[in-house]
């Protein structure tokens, strides 16, 4: 069975743009990104969007943008860490492609989002705490709608993606 679309999740950091533009050039699929659409949507930044309509808004933004870019023919999506919260976008996208999840620990994801200012949620005193806090409430829900969960930190991207397309062309 040829896979159409597959659907990246897992928390900030966790490589699911690195690892989706790799692996929709072998596919031979189109790459797309769920945040980024929204902002050349908006026309702003992620950040902004949340100081002028709070969280809320952003959320509101990232269902309608997960509702569309779900039915796209042919492609390798990477959705926004939180999008797993709600559960149109679950069931978008457990019953409308293959999901992955994109597993690492908090140590990993935060040598991965040290440098970052573009993620609102983790402009705070305490990003481990955060990465921690968010990881145990999202483990479960990330489990819950991926077909498969492959670990990020131990092998390098380029291996990942390998074990992706082996995965695919054995299914
Ligand atoms: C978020 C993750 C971000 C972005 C927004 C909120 C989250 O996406 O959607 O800052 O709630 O985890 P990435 O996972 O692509 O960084």
């Amino acid at each position: 069975m040829a896979i159409d679309r597959i659907f990246l999740v897992g928390l900030m950091g966790a490589g699911k743009s690195t690892i989706g533009k790799q692996l929709a050039k072998v596919l031979n699929k189109t790459f797309v990104d769920s945040d980024r659409e929204i902002e050349s949507q908006t026309g702003v930044a992620i950040p902004l969007i949340f100081e002028l309509e709070g969280e809320e808004g952003f959320r509101r933004r990232e269902r309608e943008m997960i509702d569309k870019l779900t039915l796209q023919a042919n492609t390798v999506l990477a959705t926004g860490g939180g999008a797993v919260m709600n559960e149109d976008n679950r069931k978008a996208l457990r019953e409308r492609g293959y999901v992955v999840y994109l597993h690492a620990t908090v140590e990993q994801l935060l040598e991965r989002t040290r440098m970052d200012r573009n993620r609102p949620l983790l402009q705070t005193e305490d990003p481990r705490a955060k990465l921690e806090e968010l990881l145990s409430i999202r483990d479960p829900l990330y489990r819950d709608v991926a077909d498969i969960t492959i670990d990020t930190g131990l092998v390098s991207i380029r291996e990942v993606v390998q074990q992706l397309v082996q995965k695919f062309e054995a299914l």
